[in-house]
């Protein structure tokens, strides 16, 4: 059995930073080496944007003549008939799970914020991940917009992801109301906000799925096309990447302080967020799946290959994130290679996911304590304090 990382003293980092924010890092025995990013992402010129398809007299269609991308000679704004009996019960089952921010109670973050209970390893550790974790949640609508939505021709997948953009703007919310809390103005906020933006790490990470939306906007092929389709297919796989495993590696980082006694209110509102998108990814995952039953040619062997190497990338761009956020190599319950290990976990079941072979082999969870955070049961998050949420949805893969 793979030996348990919890509470060791982290091992030594590997240190990268931007001369911007080198200052404000924890210090460190290394020496801090400037590295740009090793792959820099060119923002792609937007092609003409195709416009809204006009209603045009038509008839009334049986389901089996809507597909999930490329349905052609019909209207996608009927919601009726109804195809996807399974998206349908997915909205309905997110709406019912709908929860605000400020249901959380956050005197004791309050507290801790003010009165330094936080090392400094872990205030760098908790400012860098809020600030990646607001950006990335601003990529994810920004994608469903631009390159997603105009792909989807059935009405009830346009209505779940429409809602999940609305939950995207809630997460930002929550973020924004957790650094609001702690008694932070405008300026306080912004100096924790703007680090996605200082640092290269968190930069590249962000543009590796900006680049796959970009692909979809400015592929010039039609809507349908096998073109089009490879490239919502990448852009789709890499956002599900995110859901599945950036986002809930992030949050780990905030589970280990809470699990410490820090940020536990903080944590809680994460714990929401990361149902969220465990349901996100459970429905990016039904997507893909989908669009290659229904468009079998798109996953060939050049396909499977570069899905493969796609989800490389983000192991290695998760990494390279854990160094930069914990430059002393973790803090107290969480590690550099637990967190790297974590990611490869997920990798692993993410190749399982589309039925290819795994990557990395990491057979024992490294952070089994993460089931402790998963939502499961109102009562023990808010003891019996507040309002009772529906909890319909399971949270299985299948
Ligand atoms: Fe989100
Ligand atoms: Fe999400």
């Amino acid at each position: 059995m793979q030996h348990d990382p919890l509470f060791q003293e982290p091992t030594s980092p590997s240190v990268k930073s931007a001369s911007t924010v080198a200052a404000a890092r924890p210090a460190v025995a290394a020496t801090c080496v400037i590295t740009p990013p090793e792959r820099v992402m060119t923002p792609v010129a937007a092609a003409t944007r195709p416009t809204l398809a006009k209603i045009r007299i038509g008839k009334h269609l049986n389901a089996s003549a809507i597909k999930i991308i490329g349905g052609q000679d019909y209207d996608t704004r009927q919601p009726v008939p109804l195809k996807y009996t399974e998206v349908r019960k997915r909205f309905l089952s997110a709406r019912n799970n709908f929860w605000l921010p400020n249901d959380i109670s956050m005197g004791d973050d309050k507290v801790q914020w003010n009165t330094g209970r936080l090392t400094e390893d872990e205030m760098w550790l908790f400012k860098t991940n809020i600030s990646y974790l607001t950006a990335s949640d601003n990529l994810v609508p920004d994608n469903l917009n631009h390159a997603i939505l105009e792909n989807i021709t059935a009405n009830e997948m346009r209505q779940y992801l429409r809602w999940q953009m609305a939950e995207e703007a809630n997460h930002i919310e929550s973020y924004f109301f957790i650094l609001e809390s702690f008694g932070l103005d405008e300026k306080g906020q912004g100096q924790i906000f703007e680090l996605y933006q200082q640092i290269p790490e968190l930069i590249e990470k962000l543009n590796w799925n900006l680049q796959f939306t970009n692909n979809v906007v400015s592929c010039d092929a039609p809507i349908g096309s096998y073109e089009k389709n490879r490239a919502l297919l990448e852009d789709l796989i890499s956002y599900y990447i995110f859901e599945y495993l950036f986002f809930p590696c992030g949050f780990s980082q905030v589970f280990a302080l809470a699990r410490n006694g820090k940020l536990r209110n903080t944590a809680q509102q994460y714990q929401y967020i990361w149902r969220d998108e465990n349901l996100h990814a459970i429905n990016g995952r039904w997507l893909i799946r989908q669009i290659i039953v229904e468009n079998p040619k798109l996953w060939d062997g050049k396909m499977r290959d570069r899905v493969r190497d796609i989800i490389h990338e983000a192991v290695e761009l998760e990494a390279a994130f854990a160094r930069a956020t914990m430059p002393n190599g973790g803090i107290v319950g969480l590690s550099v290679k637990s967190y790297t290990d974590y990611a490869k976990m997920l990798a692993d079941n993410i190749c399982r996911s589309f039925d290819l072979p795994a990557m990395y082999g990491i057979s024992e969870h490294p952070m089994p304590w993460l089931n402790e955070f998963e939502v499961k049961q109102e009562v023990n998050f808010f003891e019996g304090r507040v309002r009772d949420y529906q909890i319909g949805t399971t949270l299985e893969w299948d």
